[in-house]
C-alpha cells in the first residue's frame, strides 16, 4: 500500500468573491481561509448564516471555483475524480423528487458514483436498514418527515463507503428527536474512523462531534483550533462565591475587586459572585482573609463553545476597530 498523506483536506488562503446584480457588485463570501483536516479527524465549520460555509464547501467539492487560494483534497485537486470519489456529501437542503422511493434515490446516486449493480443491490438495503429506513424503503418520499429525508441524504452520502464525509448543516431544520438521531449517527460514523467536515450555525449541537473547529464570521476565520485548546485558550476561569463580613462591606468589596483579574458578576445582599482567572485565586483568597470575608465556594468555569462563539464573532469595522455585534445570540 502506498503511504497516505496525513492531511486529507487542506485549504490554503481560500477566497471566493461573487459578482452580483447589474453593476456586478462584489460580495466577498470567503476570505483567506486556511485549515487542514487530518485523517480520522472531525472538524466543525461554524458560523452564522451568510458567513461563507456553503460557499467554502462548494469550492471543496469543485462545484464552484475559488477566486483565490488553493484546495487539496486527498493530496489532489478537488476536480480530480479519484479524490472526489472518496467524499460523501450531504448538501445543505437535500432535494429529492418526492415521487421517488429511497431505494430509487440510492440506486440513482449509486449509478452516479459508478457502483456496479451487484454492489448497489447489497449496499442499498444495508444502508437503509442501518439508517432505520428499512420499513420505508418502498414508500414514496412525499410522506417522509424532514428527519427521514435527512437520513435518506445521509444514506446516499455513505453509498460509496467514502473516507471523508462533508455535511452542510446536517442538523438544521430537524426537530429535537431528528437532531438527536442524526447526531448519534454522526458520532457512530466518527467512531468508525470516518473523517468529517461539517458546518453548523448551532454551536451546542456540534460540541460533542468534533475534534477541532473553525469559526467563521462574514467569510473570515475568527477562531480555529482544537476544541479543547480553544475552550481553555487565554484564560482558565474560576468562579468564587464570597460572603462579606457584617461590618465594612463597602471597603471589603473594594479590596476584593482590587485583586487583579477579579470581576464582579453579581451581588446578592452580602454575597458576591466573582469571576477570575484561575491564576488569580491565591490573590483572591489572601484578600478574603484580609477583609474577614468567607470563601463559600470556588469552582472552575469552563468557557462554553457558545460563549466562545459570541466572543470571537466580532466584526472589524471600516476604521479597524473591533466591535462586538449588538445581538449575536440567535
Ligand atoms: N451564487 C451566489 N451569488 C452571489 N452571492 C452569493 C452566492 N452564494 C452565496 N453568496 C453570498 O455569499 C455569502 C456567504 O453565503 P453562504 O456561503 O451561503 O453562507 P452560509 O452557508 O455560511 O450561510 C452570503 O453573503 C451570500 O449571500
Ligand atoms: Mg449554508
Amino acid at each position: 500500500m502506498t503511504q497516505q498523506p496525513d492531511d486529507i483536506l487542506a485549504l490554503d488562503h481560500l477566497g471566493k468573491t461573487f459578482r452580483v446584480g447589474f453593476w456586478g457588485k462584489k460580495v466577498q463570501a470567503v476570505r483567506d481561509v486556511s485549515l487542514t483536516l487530518k485523517r480520522g479527524e472531525s472538524l466543525g465549520y461554524l458560523g452564522p448564516n451568510g458567513s461563507g460555509k456553503t460557499t467554502s464547501i462548494k469550492c471543496i467539492l469543485s462545484l464552484i471555483q475559488p477566486t483565490s487560494g488553493k484546495i487539496r483534497l486527498f493530496g489532489a485537486d478537488p476536480s480530480d475524480a479519484t479524490a472526489r470519489a472518496r467524499v460523501g456529501y450531504l448538501p445543505e437542503a437535500p432535494y429529492f423528487y418526492d415521487y421517488l422511493k429511497p431505494t430509487e434515490v440510492l440506486d440513482y446516486v449509486g449509478k452516479l458514483y459508478g457502483l456496479d449493480s451487484a454492489t448497489r443491490k447489497k449496499r442499498i438495503p444495508y444502508l437503509l436498514d442501518r439508517l432505520g429506513l428499512a420499513h420505508a424503503m418502498d414508500r414514496e418520499l412525499r410522506g417522509f418527515s424532514k428527519g427521514m429525508l435527512q437520513r435518506v441524504g445521509i444514506a446516499q452520502s455513505l453509498l460509496s463507503d467514502p473516507d471523508l464525509l462533508i455535511y452542510d448543516e446536517p442538523l438544521s431544520g430537524l426537530d429535537p428527536i431528528g437532531r438527536k438521531e442524526v447526531r448519534e449517527l454522526m458520532a457512530e460514523l466518527r467512531r468508525e474512523g470516518k473523517s468529517m467536515f461539517f458546518s453548523s450555525h448551532v454551536l451546542t449541537d456540534i460540541e460533542t462531534l468534533c475534534d477541532a473547529v473553525c469559526i467563521l464570521d462574514r467569510g473570515e476565520v475568527v477562531a480555529q483550533g482544537r476544541l479543547s485548546d480553544l475552550l481553555r485558550m487565554d484564560k482558565l476561569e474560576s468562579e468564587a462565591l464570597v460572603d462579606l463580613p457584617t461590618d465594612g462591606q463597602d471597603a471589603a468589596t473594594t479590596r476584593l475587586l482590587a485583586v487583579a483579574g477579579v470581576e464582579l458578576m453579581e451581588q446578592t445582599g452580602a454575597m458576591l459572585r466573582l469571576r477570575l482567572p484561575t491564576d488569580a485565586v491565591p490573590g483572591l483568597t489572601a484578600a478574603v482573609v484580609d477583609v474577614h470575608a468567607t470563601l463559600r465556594e470556588l469552582s472552575q468555569r469552563r468557557e462554553s463553545l457558545e460563549e466562545l462563539f459570541v466572543q470571537r464573532a466580532v466584526h472589524v469595522s471600516t476604521d479597524g476597530q473591533r466591535t462586538v455585534p449588538a445581538s449575536r445570540s440567535a
